[in-house]
């Protein structure tokens, strides 16, 4: 028995409508592929798949690469601006369900800009979608833009000036793509000019790469969160550093199962990050492509790792704590996980 539940299937409703904020999800990695075929026919894009479930049956990954090739061929049949709403909103439509009430969005324009889309058309599409979700739903949200790290600095630089007439609707910069080969380094100076406009700053680092790169990021970005981080389980000096600075890490329980980061699901390492005093997070990542959305991840986490009712209360509060809410915003996200855990 799940320590602090009755049954499994009591913890199982439990996490399914405990408040919560996701902090690590790559819009283009939530279309799904009836999505994809819709707008494949509505802008007349050619895409290598008979059906459905074809394109289901190609979503088998042994790497992070092999991920990467099929999810930059998918957004190429995103053009317009109702195309971008249409993605985000079936998105936010799913997070409300799993009782999502805060989402931080990533986005990557360079996939989109690359292929002649204009930056204000994935822009204002994106953010049509959070504007209604905040008044149909009262889900709040932020905006993080993340630079393709297997690209350029100076594309990145490029990406910067094009966001500068949107930056009230952008709260963040990210860096994700291929990791291996594109060390934090790299980008330190569109970093430090993100910083000065007063842009959040988070990057994926330690899902493939060494913890060195976690060092990176936290040194030569100062990032506020790291995406993944969980090859820093492999270094003691820099768990206690994480641990000691409260860093938050969006941790990706199924994204790590599908890109073969973990081999089984039981060996995911978020109860040892949790045991270590990491302020971990469960996300979805690209939930189309890794088979599940957040509450999905949370589950599978807390079956395999038999997680008590004090982790996945732990796992929630995290989730807000670690956002980009002001302080009275997260305040209240906070009370209201301990009211309901209370009352549950
Ligand atoms: N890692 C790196 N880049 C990505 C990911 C990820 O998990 N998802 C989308 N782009
Ligand atoms: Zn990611």
């Amino acid at each position: 028995m799940p320590d602090g539940f009755t049954s499994a299937e009591e913890r199982a409703a439990f996490i399914a409508a405990l408040p919560k904020a996701e902090l690590h999800l790559h819009i283009e990695g939530s279309l799904e592929p009836e999505l994809m075929f819709e707008l494949a026919q509505r802008n007349k894009v050619a895409i290598p798949f008979a059906s459905v479930e074809d394109v289901r049956a190609a979503y088998a990954f042994s790497n992070l690469q092999d991920f990467l090739d099929i999810y930059y061929q998918g957004m190429g049949v995103l053009h317009s601006e109702r195309d971008f709403y249409d993605l985000t909103a079936a998105y936010l439509t799913r997070a409300h369900a799993d009782a999502v009430r805060h989402v931080e969005i990533f986005f990557d324009p360079q996939g989109h800009t690359d292929r002649g889309v204009a930056f204000g058309t994935v822009i204002a599409g994106i953010t049509r979608a959070l504007d209604d979700a905040r008044t149909s739903y009262g889900m709040t949200s932020k905006l993080i833009m993340c630079f393709l790290r297997h690209l350029s600095e100076a594309e990145a630089e490029k990406t910067l000036d094009e966001a500068l007439p949107f930056l009230d609707r952008i709260d963040g910069v990210g860096l994700d793509s291929s990791e291996v080969g594109h060390p934090p380094a790299k980008f330190e100076r569109v970093f430090g000019r993100a910083r000065s406009l007063g842009l959040k700053i988070v990057a994926h680092a330690g899902e493939e790469g060494p913890p060195a790169y976690v060092h990176e990021a936290l040194d030569l970005l100062k990032v506020h969160r790291i995406d993944h981080g969980n090859r820093s389980l492999e270094d003691p000096a820099l768990i206690a550093r994480l641990a000691a600075e409260g860093m938050t890490l969006t941790v990706c329980p199924l994204s790590n199962l599908k890109l073969c980061v973990v081999n089984d699901i039981t060996a995911h390492p978020l109860k040892t990050m949790l045991d270590a005093g990491l302020k971990a997070t469960i996300n979805s990542d690209d939930p189309s492509y890794f088979g599940g959305y957040v509450n999905a991840n949370y589950q599978a986490v807390a079956d395999a790792l038999d997680l008590s009712k004090d982790d996945i209360v732990t796992l929630a509060r995290n989730s807000f704590a670690g956002s980009f809410l002001n302080e009275t915003g997260r305040a209240k996200h906070l009370a209201a996980i301990d009211a309901y855990a209370a009352a549950a």
